[in-house]
């Protein structure tokens, strides 16, 4: 949830550190701080707010550090302010953290004897553990190996300690960490963005490992065994983390809609042909049901799979939070695929979903964006989304990704249980193009979903009702609007608004109804009317062929029509509309678009 980054090297490492934690600062930007030695002392600069404001502060120390540890935050423990913030040092450790240590309160009512505590974090208990160990050996590793066996919880620490100041330590368990070098240069981080701009090959650290930069890295696995590790190599640019002369990483990122398509034709279905599907994404014919676990957004693209998968496929799909999945009883089924989909690869819920999944004896995929990332290497086979970095807190393509590759498995299913015939699979595929024009034209005539953003953006809530995939679509639509704009939004399922809900609808409040099957399409417009009566503003957001049936009728202020494809892609430009009309939205509103108030993009703690 926060990012941290270390640097020993050849260059300055407060302007490496600076870089690195802007890079990563779509992980947390309450408070960020550094330490960084000049000549084998240690200095701590942290700030509340945005990384520039600490770049700032450190402006005016012009002596060169060769070495340091930075730090981005997402509070968990304590307000997000000057003490609370990372680096934290204690005796002769400073380190820096992402994760959250469960057993904080009792590691801290021992170390309360030693030590005197000035945050309220977590971090701060570990710093004086990792001390206090450190104190008992003259053997560095042998304290961390230690530390980590009393510490219960999730984290990435970054660690160096004054008496050792040439040297930095690091080890993770259940929060991403990746080790890099270039030259005589050498990069601790979160995730590859920090560092992209020098090098795109890097070390994964596993669970429990634990490693060492002095002149070289040193790796480890927890039992302090030395281990080699396998470099990977990040196939994207600097390109992806960068904003490209838009105004912000959103807008670029819903541009990035047309190489998400182009990427995912390319690598899973070449010819449009069924047998390109069944060599890239394998056979389910074994199972009888599947489960499909996620997170807010990646949650929405499960809800829309669900539909898909059971209207076409007819196979039995339950969807669940995975928040929900990892504390519910687990009723093991070797016929029950467990499918876990997730952007980021390390949302700490989905993660323990995965685990606990595989501990029933359950069959596991992801679908997964972040290249190995920890939920991609956990589960017994992955389909990645290609969607490249994503930077923006709200999810936009990445959404996307996951719903054209759903919508592809749910081709697949239908045809392995005989729903679709081979020429009807084919037929539907050829059709990828066409979903590629689409949204081509969508994101050409942008100004049109400003003008409804212009005229809506006052307003201080909405709803967005549908029925069936079209709710689903309502879910991540409504989410986008009130993430971002903080226009308080609300998805109903249209035939249970007037189940109490209706009594909301005031004057003039937009109700949006998503209305693109063509077989219940009647009953969610007459919903909508029911919320004209009240007094609302429609928004009607439809196919052309379900529009032509509609437009006469005259009941919506505004509307959103998107050309028919076929029922698998329909749902795509949909959904590439609804992200436009929410940046438009949050725009119009001044709003911190990238970085919404409150949010983190990868959450790694529970
Ligand atoms: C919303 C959003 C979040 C994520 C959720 C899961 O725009 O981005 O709701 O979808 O936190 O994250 P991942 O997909 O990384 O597991």
């Amino acid at each position: 949830m926060c990012g941290i980054i270390g640097y020993k090297g050849m260059s300055d490492a407060k302007k490496v550190i600076i870089s690195g934690l802007k890079a990563l600062e779509y992980r947390g930007y309450d408070s960020s701080g550094i330490a960084y030695s000049t000549n084998g002392k240690y200095k701590i600069v942290k700030m509340q707010g945005k990384v520039s404001n600490l770049e700032n502060k450190l402006s005016t120390d012009t002596e060169i550090s060769n070495i340091g540890i930075g730090h981005t935050r997402w509070a968990t423990h304590g307000k997000p302010n000057e003490v609370n913030a990372h680096p934290h040092k204690i005796g002769k450790t400073t380190l820096v953290h992402n994760g959250i240590i469960e057993n904080y309160v009792e590691l801290k009512n021992k170390l309360k004897e030693i030590y005197t505590f000035k945050s309220e974090t977590d971090t701060e208990v570990a710093c004086a553990l990792i001390d206090y160990y450190a104190n008992k050996s003259s053997n560095k590793l042998e304290a961390l190996k230690k530390a980590q066996t009393m510490i219960n919880g999730s984290y990435a620490f970054v660690i160096i300690f004054d008496d050792e100041p040439e040297t930095i330590y690091a080890m993770r368990k259940n929060s991403p960490l990746i080790i890099a070098q270039k030259d005589n240069n050498f990069y601790v981080a979160s995730d590859i963005a920090a560092i992209l701009s020098y090098t795109n090959k890097y070390y994964l650290l596993d669970q429990g490992d634990i490693i060492k930069i002095d002149d070289k890295i040193s790796f480890y696995n927890s039992e302090l065994t030395p281990i080699n590790k396998k470099l990977e190599e990040y196939s994207g640019t600097l390109n992806d983390v960068m904003k490209n002369g838009y105004d912000h990483f959103m807008i670029k990122e819903i541009h990035d809609e047309l190489i998400v398509y182009k990427n995912i034709i390319r690598s899973y279905i070449p010819n449009f042909d069924i047998t390109d599907l069944e060599k890239n994404f394998g056979t389910f014919t074994k199972y009888e049901k599947i489960t499909i676990v996620g997170c807010g957004s990646a949650y929405h693209t499960g809800l829309a799979a669900k539909y898909l998968f059971e209207n076409y496929a007819h196979i039995e799909t339950n969807v669940e939070m995975a928040s929900e999945y990892r504390y519910r009883t687990i009723i093991p089924n070797k016929k029950e695929l467990i499918v876990l989909i997730s952007q980021s690869g390390e949302t700490a819920d989905t993660l323990e979903a995965l685990r606990i999944a595989k501990a029933n004896g359950m069959d596991t995929l992801s679908i997964v964006n972040v290249l190995s990332s920890s939920i991609a290497r956990e589960s017994d086979k992955v389909i990645y989304c290609l969607a490249g970095c994503e930077i923006a807190v709200a999810t936009t393509k990445a959404y996307l990704a996951q719903l054209l590759i759903l919508s592809l498995l749910s081709i697949l299913l239908s045809y392995e249980r005989g729903k679709l015939t081979k020429e009807e699979v084919n037929n539907y595929l050829k059709d990828l193009p066409k979903l590629q024009k689409e949204t081509k034209e969508i994101l050409d005539n942008k100004k049109y979903y400003q003008d409804i953003a212009k005229d809506i953006y006052k307003d201080h809530e909405m709803f967005f009702i549908g029925r069936n995939l079209d709710y689903a679509l309502c879910m991540e639509a409504s989410l986008k609007m009130k993430e971002i704009s903080y226009i308080h939004s609300e998805a109903y399922a249209a035939g249970e608004l007037k189940h109490g809900t209706i009594s909301l609808i005031e004057k003039n409040m937009l109700v949006a109804g998503i209305v693109t099957i063509d077989s219940i399409a009647p009953k969610t417009i007459s919903n909508l009317k029911e919320t004209l009566a009240r007094g609302s503003n429609i928004l009607l957001v439809t196919t052309k062929k379900l529009f032509k049936d509609y437009e006469k009728d005259n009941f919506y202020k505004y509307t959103i029509v998107v050309n028919n494809i076929n029922p698998f892609f329909e749902c795509l430009p949909i959904i590439t509309t609804l992200q436009l009309l929410s940046y438009y939205v949050a725009l119009y509103k001044g709003e911190n678009i990238d970085q919404p108030r409150n949010l983190a993009k990868s959450v790694t703690v529970e």
